[in-house]
């Protein structure tokens, strides 16, 4: 299912112009997620941003650009590899991390040397970099911790508008086409190397660079967020495999049950508890990762003492869903664990 983004209401984009000229905090669209955005080249406004999300100063924003042309403004010697993902994915759903060039401020990355850039390709997004004519620094618009905002309305639940809440301004461009947050790859080694998984695979990366990229955990340089705990979703999260499925009931005892499984698990279902709420599982990975955080959210507020999402299928397009599945799990269940939404 394709989604259909509203026309661009450019007297709203206006209005978000004047805020960030004048150092305030939009939340804004993005084909990923909402991003919490400041004006990149002012650093108090950026450093607002950390303020309102509840995020530690050392974890680096990414900052969005309007395109390719903006790279050797604001990183460094970047190789070709960078100017080839940037033909081929931008604008889109790509991070790359980069050296930083002088222009970069310290609050932006965290007293990293490097950068992570990105086009985003959403119209809004797009429209509001072209009118500014500068980059902004955005993270994902949710308290850190939660899950990424896919909708205006999960961002005015987690972060609000001011003089109550701390955002200036929420755009409200539809919810996200993409609905996971984009795929970061580190160029600044010998190897291009994959952050983060994102709808663009590894494979896809390889496909341009005629070359190998490497996995996620190959010993990467800290992604900042990847060590910190959180607590999305509220209730606790378990992924289990469907032939799994009747021994976990048995065995946790849970009282009541939010579910998250592919339409002939739900018809079938013959365990007790019978669910107090079920979602059906799209059946392929874009549909999939396009609601699956509005799902959570969806599946966390339904008072259920547990939540169990039926394991996903496998294949790379998958990958980045497990990621963030194993994540929702990890943190739900361990207060202290390293899995993390930031
Ligand atoms: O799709 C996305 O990337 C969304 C939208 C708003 O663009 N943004 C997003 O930002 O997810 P955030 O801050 O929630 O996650 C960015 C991740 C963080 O884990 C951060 O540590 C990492 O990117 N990151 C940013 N700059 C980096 C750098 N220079 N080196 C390594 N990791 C970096
Ligand atoms: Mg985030």
């Amino acid at each position: 299912m394709k989604l259909q983004t509203p026309a661009v209401d450019h007297a709203a984009v206006a209005h978000a112009i004047a805020v960030l000229e004048r150092g305030g905090l939009v939340a804004l669209p993005t084909e990923t997620v909402y991003g919490l955005a400041a004006d990149a080249t002012n650093e108090a406004a950026v450093r607002s941003i950390f303020a309102a999300k509840g995020r530690p100063a050392d974890h680096p924003v990414i900052v969005h650009v309007a395109g390719a042309g903006a790279i050797d403004e604001w990183s460094k010697d970047a190789p070709p590899a960078a100017y080839a993902l940037a033909q081929a994915f931008w604008p889109g759903p790509l991070t790359l991390v980069l050296k930083r060039s002088g222009r970069v401020s310290n609050v932006i990355t965290g007293g990293q040397d490097t950068v992570g850039l990105r086009a985003p390709g959403h119209p809004w997004a797009q429209a509001v970099l072209q009118a500014l004519g500068r980059p902004v620094a955005a993270p994902s618009a949710n308290r850190f911790g939660r899950v990424s905002p896919t909708t205006a309305d999960h961002v005015r639940a987690d972060l609000g508008v001011k003089p109550n809440g701390a955002v200036d301004l929420i755009l409200d461009g539809g919810p996200c086409p993409v609905g996971i947050e984009s795929t970061i790859v580190d160029l600044t080694g010998g190897q291009p190397r994959l952050l983060r998984q994102g709808s663009i695979s590894r494979s896809d990366l390889e496909r341009v660079l005629g070359r190998a990229v490497d996995a996620p955990d190959a010993g990467a340089p800290r992604v900042s967020g990847s060590l910190e705990r959180h607590y999305a979703p509220r209730t606790p999260l378990e992924v289990v495999v469907q032939e799994g499925l009747a021994d976990w009931l048995q065995q946790s005892r849970a009282k009541s049950l939010a579910v998250l499984a592919p339409p002939p698990v739900l018809a079938a279902w013959s365990g007790k508890p019978v669910p107090l709420f079920s979602l059906a599982a799209p059946d392929n990975a874009d549909d999939y990762a396009r609601t699956l955080y509005a799902n959570l959210r969806t599946l966390d507020a339904t008072g259920a003492e547990w939540i169990v999402v039926v394991t996903p299928p496998l294949g790379e397009r998958w990958l980045p869903i497990h990621d963030r599945l194993q994540r929702a799990q990890a943190g739900s269940l361990h207060a202290d664990s390293n899995a993390e939404f930031d």
